[in-house]
């Protein structure tokens, strides 16, 4: 495993232009924010060695590199989920490999169905903490030396960047939540007696994605910052239908708040 992270490191690094410490991980329907990178090289997933190949509709599977907010950046437009069938290690291989790279912050993203009755569709969620509820644990086997054994979780979204995301939010007049995020296995969305549940044992949004990432990204020593925008509702008398193409929709909607936030945020990183 680890040979296959330095190859697959040493590959990009033999393709990219520059020096990033900032990657970002774009979700569901977030993807435009990679379209303001002045891109210097892209990489087709496909292309990458070792590399696992995002299969969902609305995931365009690329690797850019290039400047944003005037910093060099490494964008992932798209990622490996869980439900597609991918072990934990496939889906947090990236975030290995951005180690080797030498990526110091991380920037995540994400669509996800709020629980909390405060919240309205197309806000946006900064995530100050998670439970993580997958099936199996992306640290599980025997241990990478980039972190402990048994590390600790207490500041895993780092507060600097918290508290950076809330003074840009509030310059900028955009209205921001904060949450915990609930990372579900998927692919069903959740029966209304689960959005309770979740809601009962302290989860804000929920959603199929990004607990396994920023777990590794922690344990890499990687500042983490994530967003949650909420593109449907888990709260009683609120439910209705879900379906992925609203849920890109919501997503699309919002996602220019959510750039003016982050690409700030890099710009004073
Ligand atoms: N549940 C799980 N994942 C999601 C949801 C949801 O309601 N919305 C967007 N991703």
């Amino acid at each position: 495993m680890y040979e296959k992270i330095t190859e697959t490191a040493q590959w990009i690094r033999s393709k990219m232009q520059g020096h990033p410490t900032t990657a970002i991980i774009l979700g569901t329907g977030l993807g435009r924010l990679a379209e303001e990178i002045q891109v210097t090289t892209t990489i087709d997933y496909k292309e990458i060695p070792n590399f696992p190949v995002s299969t969902v509709e609305g995931h365009s599977g690329r690797m850019l590199f290039g400047t944003l907010g005037g910093q060099e950046i490494l964008a992932m437009q798209g990622r490996f989920h869980y439900y597609e069938g991918y072990s934990m290690k496939e889906v947090t291989f990236p975030v290995r490999v951005m180690y080797e790279l030498g990526i110091k912050t991380l920037f995540v993203s994400n669509a996800a169905g709020g629980m909390n009755p405060s919240f309205s569709i197309g806000d946006l969620m900064i995530i100050t903490d998670h439970i993580n509820l997958f099936p199996e644990h992306p640290l599980r086997g025997p241990n990478f030396p980039t972190g402990p054994r048994f590390p600790d979780m207490h500041e895993t979204y780092d507060h600097e960047l918290i508290q950076m995301a809330d003074a840009i939010a509030q310059e900028k007049g955009i209205k921001v939540q904060h949450g915990v995020y609930v990372g579900t296995q998927g692919p069903t969305f959740e029966t209304p007696a689960e959005y309770r549940m979740f809601r009962i044992i302290g989860g804000d949004a929920v959603g199929m994605s990004t607990v396994p990432e920023v777990i590794v990204a922690h344990h890499c020593g990687i500042r983490v910052f994530g967003i949650s925008v909420i593109t449907d509702l888990g709260v009683e008398n609120k439910i209705v239908e879900v379906s992925h193409e609203e849920v890109q929709k919501a997503a699309n909607a919002v996602q220019p708040l959510m750039a003016d936030i982050m690409r700030e945020m890099i710009h004073r990183n």
